[in-house]
């Protein structure tokens, strides 16, 4: 896009987003999201400038949604969805904070746009639950006492529940190396280790290198 001019300084990655053409916007979120995946925007024949209705499938229902072609997924599930569960923090990839499941593979969905994730299966913390039967990654979380605040807490269930299902039985070093793309500020990174290893039928113990030693 010849026209285009690269964003300056003061100027808001949402801004840039909202300003730039979605091939542009497409190959910065690429560039940005190692987690987010390759996708496919099977049904969309047009995109923007106008909002457009897509169908995203979120915990099982399809929910239809009129989004513009900048909008995260992010922000499709919680101010379009109206499901809430995941947490906008840095807006940016960094915190793990927005971390959802697409085709269960684990990615942050402040850096996915919606129109890409129409096809694929959609599961945040809402759809860890079968009814009132808590999945065991979140009953091991609330043995341990593994959240504070909360607020980085469904990130790290999902980040979890996709590190178990990849490897049932991880190491004390994998489960840290495997939820390191989120960051809590309460520092509750000692419990929470402590509820996967419950979780994956491990003894808890103390992180050697934590705080508690
Ligand atoms: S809000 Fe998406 S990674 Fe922080
Ligand atoms: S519990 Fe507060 S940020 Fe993790």
């Amino acid at each position: 896009m010849p026209d285009q001019k690269p964003p300056q300084d003061g100027v808001t990655r949402r801004s840039f987003m909202r300003t730039v053409g979605l091939s542009a916007v497409a190959a910065t979120a690429q560039a940005q999201a190692e987690r987010a995946p390759s996708s496919s925007t099977e049904d969309i024949t047009q995109f923007g400038p106008d909002p457009a209705d897509i169908t995203l499938r979120i915990n099982g229902q399809a929910h239809r949604l009129r989004v513009d072609p900048a909008t995260t997924l992010m922000e499709a599930l919680r101010w379009h969805a109206r499901i809430t569960g995941t947490k906008e923090v840095c807006d940016r990839g960094s915190c793990g904070a927005c971390s959802v499941l697409l085709d269960g593979r684990l990615i942050t969905s402040c850096m996915m746009l919606a129109h890409d994730a129409v096809g694929k299966d959609i599961t945040t913390v809402e759809g860890l639950a079968r009814g009132d039967d808590l999945d065991p990654i979140q009953e091991s979380f609330i043995r341990h006492d593994a959240l504070q605040c909360g607020y980085c807490t469904p990130g790290l269930l999902m980040a979890s529940k996709a590190l178990l299902s990849e490897n049932p039985r991880p190491s004390f070093e994998q489960i840290k190396k495997g939820l390191s793309g989120n960051i809590c500020r309460c520092g509750t990174y000692t419990n929470v280790f402590n509820a996967v290893l419950e979780a994956s039928g491990q003894e808890p113990k103390r992180d050697p290198e934590g705080p508690d030693a």
